[in-house]
C-alpha cells in the first residue's frame, strides 16, 4: 500500500473516536487532511452530530469550514475534548517530533489544551529513536541571527527551513522556522527543557507525555497503542 493510503487508513479509522457534541481539536499535515474528509462524511451521513472544532492550521479551518465543519475559536472554548493529530516520529516510548508542516505552535497549544490525544500515522513514522527527522523550532524574526548562532554552538545542527521560492518560510505566526539536524536524540527531555529556556524560540516540535494513543496505518491494517 502507498503511504498516503495507510495515512488514509488511520486518519479514517480515528475518526470514529469523535463523538456527538464534542468539541475536536483538529491537527495539520496530509493525513489529518484525510481525518477531516471522514467527520465530514460523518456529518454527511448523519451518523455524527454537533460537533465544533478547533483547527491548528487556516490550512485545515478552510478544508473544515469548506466541507461544512462548525470551526470556533481556541480562545471561546473551555476545553477541547479529544485532539487529532498527526506526527513525524513517534518513538517507542510514544515521545513525538512533530512541525514537518511548521504548525507546532499552534499543536502544541491546542494539544496541550486537550483531554485526549490521539496520533494518527502511517507505520514509517514510528522509530525506535527520535531524531532522524529534523526537529522544527519557531523562532521570531528579532534576533533570530543571535538563536541561530547559539543552536550552532550548542552543536545542534540548526538550518533555517526555507520556502519553495528558496526564501525563509514564514509560520503562521509570521515567524521563521529553524530545523535542527540531529541525527538522533538521546535525551528528548532535556533537549525540550534546554530549547524552552532559550528567549527567541517561541514553541519546538518535540512533543512529550502528550498523546495517548497512536492510531498506525499498516499493510496489515490499521495497529492501536496505549501510551
Ligand atoms: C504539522 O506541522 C505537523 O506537525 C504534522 O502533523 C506532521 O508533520 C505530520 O504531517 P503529515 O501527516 O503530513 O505526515
Amino acid at each position: 500500500m502507498s503511504q498516503d493510503e495507510l495515512k488514509k487508513m488511520a486518519g479514517k479509522w480515528a475518526s470514529k473516536y469523535i463523538e456527538d457534541d464534542m468539541t475536536v481539536g483538529l491537527g495539520t499535515g496530509t493525513t489529518v487532511k484525510f481525518l477531516v474528509d471522514a467527520v465530514a462524511e460523518r456529518l454527511n451521513n448523519k451518523t455524527l452530530k454537533g460537533i465544533r472544532a478547533v483547527c491548528t492550521s487556516s490550512r485545515t479551518a478552510n478544508q473544515a469550514k469548506g466541507l461544512g465543519i462548525p470551526v470556533v475559536d481556541l480562545n471561546d472554548v473551555s476545553h477541547i475534548d479529544l485532539c487529532i493529530d498527526g506526527a513525524d516520529e513517534v518513538d517507542e516510548h510514544f515521545q513525538g517530533i512533530k512541525g514537518g508542516g511548521g504548525a507546532q505552535t499552534l499543536e502544541k497549544m491546542v494539544a496541550t489544551n486537550s483531554l485526549r490525544n490521539i496520533w494518527i500515522v502511517d507505520a514509517s513514522k514510528m522509530v525506535k529513536q527520535l531524531g532522524t527527522f529534523p526537529l522544527p523550532t519557531e523562532v521570531i524574526p528579532f534576533g533570530c541571527e543571535r538563536v541561530f548562532t547559539k543552536l550552532k554552538w550548542a552543536g545542534l545542527e540548526p538550518k533555517f527551513r526555507l520556502d519553495d521560492a528558496g526564501k525563509r518560510f514564514v509560520t503562521h505566526n509570521g515567524n521563521y522556522i529553524i530545523d535542527l539536524h540531529l541525527g538522533r536524540i538521546d535525551h528528548p527531555h532535556k533537549l525540550a527543557q534546554y530549547l524552552d529556556r532559550q528567549v527567541g524560540i517561541l514553541e519546538h516540535g518535540l512533543f512529550l507525555d502528550i498523546v495517548d494513543e497512536v492510531v498506525v496505518g499498516t499493510n496489515d491494517g490499521v495497529r492501536e497503542y496505549k501510551a
